[in-house]
């Protein structure tokens, strides 16, 4: 691997990555990855915390400097990083892991991942982007609040994995997606393998946007990784990941 940082603690890998980037000449930390045995001050999705358990869990960010990404498809970086992540896991305990839209790695109905990608753009171009991924590995129990919709590999399948060979797994994965995105700026080619592995496919949905709620049922992604949805005049909208956040009808996924 590449650069690879290691500390014991820090607020969160994504504030160090960036951090780090400032401080840097040129793409001199491109590719580099930032690992935290603890965050102090994790963040996930719409503002909301990601807490942690030291010593059990991955907390990284892959750092990319002056990528040759355009602004508007950076954020289906997040996603071709959800697909590593699967891919990462699979290979390493034989279970198919699957994807809730737009980004959370799922064993049995429940989290195990969480992705959370920042971008800065400097003309029009994306200067740094940072695709910050929480994974449960080992940790063996969950406060009550979190019980319902967040388990970890070890409680799916009973076994401690390495976490230095899942870091390692999860960055080969995503150099080998991220080249492939990189033929077309998109996810034409990644998308079949994203939508085998989607939960939410041919399921219903409730979209929560913006104080709304609709329901609808989710067909697949674009190329863009929108995720598209049929409502029930049997229209399809594209729906954007940004602001939205998206729950099956009866449970998380
Ligand atoms: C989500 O809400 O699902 C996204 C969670 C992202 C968590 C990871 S842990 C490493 C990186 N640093 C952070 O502060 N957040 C991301």
């Amino acid at each position: 691997m590449k650069n690879v940082f290691w500390k014991a603690s820090v607020d969160s890998t994504l504030t160090w990555a960036k951090e780090e980037a400032k401080k840097s000449a040129g793409k001199e930390l491109d590719g580099a990855l930032f690992v935290a045995d603890e965050q102090t001050a994790g963040k996930g999705r719409l503002g909301r915390v990601w807490t942690s358990v030291p010593g059990k869990n991955i907390y990284m960010t892959l750092l990319l400097m002056q990528p040759e990404v355009r602004v508007e498809n950076a954020s289906s970086l997040t996603l071709v990083m959800g697909l590593s992540v699967a891919e990462a896991i699979e290979e390493m305990t034989g279970i198919t892991a699957g994807i809730k839209w737009p980004n959370d790695i799922v064993l049995s109905g429940k989290k195990i991942c969480g992705i959370l990608t920042e971008m800065q753009i400097k003309k029009q171009k994306p200067e740094i982007i940072m695709i910050g991924v929480g994974i449960n590995v080992n940790q063996k129990e969950f406060q009550e609040e979190l019980k319902d919709k967040a388990t970890s590999v070890f409680l799916e399948t009973g076994r401690v994995l390495s976490r230095e060979k899942l870091v390692e797994k999860v960055t080969e994965c995503f150099w080998k997606n991220y080249e492939i995105f990189l033929k077309t700026q998109d996810l034409s080619l990644l998308k079949e393998d994203y939508e085998k592995r989607l939960l939410n496919k041919n399921q219903q949905v409730r979209i929560l946007e913006k104080g709304t709620e609709t329901i609808g049922t989710a067909r697949g992604i674009t190329h863009m990784g929108e995720l598209l949805v049929e409502d029930l005049q049997g229209e399809v909208r594209k729906v954007f990941s940004g602001e939205v956040s998206v729950r099956g009808l009866y449970s998380y996924v």
